[in-house]
């Protein structure tokens, strides 16, 4: 991936950093997303982590949720990089709660961050993709998009809603040379999973058929896989990756 630009939404969260290093790996050169401008000093301090592990990644700032951020966002990354190769729509949240009590807000923040975001980022990349004729579109999206999870209404829907916004924008770039595809990650080791009760992540193990979390890493390598230029035959697809947890 030598020369190519690739773009990680929530790139400093659990997944997001293990995408990073796996397409940096690759010798792409890699742009980690933080979500608040006063966290600038974190993010800079999450760089220099980096750096010491031998990952050398930039940041910039943009809140996924706001358009007119995406915007500004990908106006300067073009300006300074010139274009973007390879985006990972990969900033997301929960608000877990049953549907009788959830609020208003709760059911638009995960809207917002896990669907309109895939709106908002993509939008603003698309034409300087179909411009250079080349593009690799990876979405992460989950395990309970497919079986439903009592608990995560919103969350299921957003997720959900991305694999038909795949299915369709990857027909109508297949022409300029752009791949869009969905990843399904079961329940991975992250603080969105580990912030979870003991006894409901014991019980959430029990139903997994190998018995574990699955790791970050083995979200990204999928990640640099679809990435990948040869990968040019693969569109429109979901991985599913869950530790057999739920198989269509
Ligand atoms: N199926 C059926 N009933 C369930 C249930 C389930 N899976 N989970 C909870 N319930 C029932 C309980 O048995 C209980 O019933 P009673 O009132 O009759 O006793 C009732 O729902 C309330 O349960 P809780 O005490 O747990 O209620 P709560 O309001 O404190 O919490 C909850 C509700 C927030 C949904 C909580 O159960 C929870 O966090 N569940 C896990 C949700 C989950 O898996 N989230 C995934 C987060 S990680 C992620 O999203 C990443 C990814 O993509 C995989
Ligand atoms: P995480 O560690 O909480 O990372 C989420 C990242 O998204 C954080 O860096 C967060 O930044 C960023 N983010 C949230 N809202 C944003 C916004 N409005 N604008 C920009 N960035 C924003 O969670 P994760 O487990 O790595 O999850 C990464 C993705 O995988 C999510 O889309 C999640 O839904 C999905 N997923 C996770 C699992 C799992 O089991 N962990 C399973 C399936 C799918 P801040 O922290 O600064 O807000």
């Amino acid at each position: 991936m030598k020369g190519k630009i690739a773009l990680v939404t929530g790139g400093m969260g659990g997944i997001g950093t293990s995408i990073c290093q796996y397409l940096a790996k690759e010798n792409a050169l890699v742009i980690a997303t933080y979500h608040h401008r006063e966290n600038r000093d974190a993010a800079l301090a999450w760089q220099t982590a980096q750096k010491n592990l031998g990952y050398d990644i930039q940041t910039c700032h943009v809140d996924v949720c706001d358009f007119s951020s995406c915007t500004d966002m990908v106006v300067s990354l073009e300006k300074i990089y010139g274009r973007i190769d390879i985006l990972v729509n990969n900033a997301g949240i929960t608000r877990d709660i049953p549907f009788h009590k959830m609020e208003v807000s709760q059911w638009n923040d995960v809207l917002r961050t896990n669907l309109d975001s895939v709106f908002n980022v993509t939008r603003n990349v698309i034409n300087g993709m179909i411009k250079n004729n080349y593009g690799r579109i990876i979405n992460i999206s989950s395990i309970n998009a497919q079986k439903g999870q009592y608990g995560q209404t919103n969350y299921t829907a957003a997720k959900a809603g991305m694999h038909g916004f795949t299915k369709s924008i990857a027909q109508e770039v297949a022409k300029n040379g752009i791949t869009v595809n969905t990843i399904s990650p079961g329940y991975i080791e992250t603080n969105m999973v580990m912030s979870l009760s003991t006894s409901i992540l014991n019980k959430i193990i029990e139903q997994i058929p190998v018995k574990r979390l699955g790791q970050p890493e083995e979200i990204a390598r999928a990640v640099t896989f679809l990435a990948a230029e040869k990968s040019s035959f693969i569109t429109g697809s979901n991985l599913v990756i869950n530790g057999g947890q739920y198989l269509l």
